[in-house]
């Protein structure tokens, strides 16, 4: 991506250097992940491509969610015996690190059940009116697209011919009656990077709120909210080696003060007397009842592990896997690319036969069942994009750092013999 990459090698003229100079990354870590050294029950490797839809977990992620209920099994913030405190002093230490991940003060990482479940909170947080507008992008999945439809006015903008945000459009999309600014930072279906720096710059000159669905970047490439300057953004765990079930919400701390509870329980209260009640401020307003305690350990070291790797090393080896991906893909004359490559993309290719007739899931299981390899067929939840280019679902290949050429050339072997099928 090249905004955020180090100057790595180009374009895959000759892929082989690349290859060489990410092995040792690729070599370290294969090991770690237990699903990639398992048996494969078809003959060939397993290959697992669908990476945007959520990530494998290394062995530290499994051992910290065993660990919590062989170890130290306690709730959390609320008592202070012996396995209270070390769960305590863990869950905080996950919060801090999170926030120095992504550039963000400890007060301002809330946890989440995921990525869907923080829209659907910042969604209630911002009290919108039915004539209120948010404007939000045709690349948006539904869970950045349904939250906001369903309490005000949405207003989508599409994207330019190179497959990213159109600023002009958003511009003019912006209205006095516009609340939010809710856009995508990385397309989980075309895999473009989006101009989220400029559209920041655009809503807050017109002093509305931005929202960024970072759930394909974080973890991907350095991400710092800080230096964004968005109001809000939020990302899940499990797409970023962490376990399911645990997301974040980051909220700009001095917005806090403007916002109300909209979930009520344990935890987040200092005081009720005579049905008078103080609520806690920072995260814990926004946190009611018992979190996903073994959730947010295990994700803790997801970021850790992703920490010792390095965000920089990470970034250049999807780089990497990008080019020579598009180099294998792009060779096939029946296939098409339904949108557009911008310059700036993730390792996320979606493709399908020009045949408006063929199975695609049919094609998907047979390469899964006689080729080993685990890919996403249909929409991806995100049905308006598909619709205004008038296409009828795709095939997506999704890469993350652990992943090799050999399994993309495995996928182009796979697609080479399942030639006949693509009419
Ligand atoms: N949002 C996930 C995907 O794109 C589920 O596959």
């Amino acid at each position: 991506m090249m905004q955020t990459r180090l100057s790595g090698p180009t374009i895959a003229a000759n892929v082989d250097p690349a290859e060489r100079q990410s092995k040792p990354l690729t070599t370290s870590v294969r090991g770690d992940f237990p699903l990639l050294i398992r048996e494969s029950t078809t003959g060939r490797p397993s290959v697992y491509l669908d990476n945007a839809a959520t990530t494998l977990k290394p062995q530290p992620v499994i051992d910290a969610i065993s660990a919590y209920y062989r170890e130290y099994t306690s709730n959390v913030g609320r008592a202070n015996h012996q396995f209270a405190e070390i769960v305590n002093a863990k869950f905080e230490s996950c919060r801090e690190n999170v926030a120095s991940f992504m550039g963000a003060k400890k007060r301002e990482v809330i946890f989440t059940s995921g990525c869907t479940d923080s829209i659907n909170l910042a969604s209630m947080l911002l009290n919108l009116e039915r004539d209120d507008e948010v404007v939000v992008s045709i690349l948006e999945h539904h869970s950045n697209y349904l939250p906001w439809q369903s309490r005000a006015r949405v207003k989508t903008v599409l994207t330019d011919g190179t497959g990213v945000i159109d600023l002009d459009r958003l511009r003019d999309a912006i209205t006095p009656r516009t609340r939010l600014v809710a856009l995508t930072y990385l397309s989980n279906v075309t895999g473009n990077v989006q101009p989220v720096r400029e559209a920041i710059r655009i809503a807050r000159e017109r002093g509305v709120l931005v929202f960024i669905d970072a759930a394909q970047a974080m973890g991907h490439f350095p991400v710092d909210v800080t230096e964004l300057g968005c109001d809000f953004l939020a990302f899940s765990a499990h797409k970023m080696l962490g376990p399911t079930g645990v997301g974040v919400l980051y909220i700009r701390e001095d917005l806090h003060r403007h916002l109300r509870p909209v979930r009520y329980g344990g935890g987040m209260v200092s005081n009720i007397k005579h049905g008078a009640v103080t609520y806690r401020d920072g995260p814990a307003m926004f946190e009611a009842g018992t979190p996903n305690i073994e959730g947010i350990l295990a994700f803790g070291a997801a970021v850790s592990y992703i920490q010792r790797l390095g965000l920089p090393a990470i970034a250049q080896r999807l780089n990497e896997l990008e080019q020579y991906g598009w180099k294998q893909l792009s060779q096939f004359e029946e296939l098409i690319f339904p949108f557009p490559r911008h310059a700036d993309h993730a390792a996320i290719f979606t493709f399908r036969p020009r045949s408006e007739t063929c199975d695609l899931s049919f094609l998907v299981q047979i390469l899964s069942d006689t080729y080993g390899i685990a890919l996403n067929q249909g929409y991806q939840c995100s049905q308006p994009l598909y619709e205004w280019r008038g296409v009828r679902g795709a095939i997506r290949t999704s890469l993350y750092f652990y992943n090799t050429f050999s399994e993309i050339d495995q996928l182009v072997d796979g697609l080479r013999e399942l030639r006949p099928f693509f009419a």
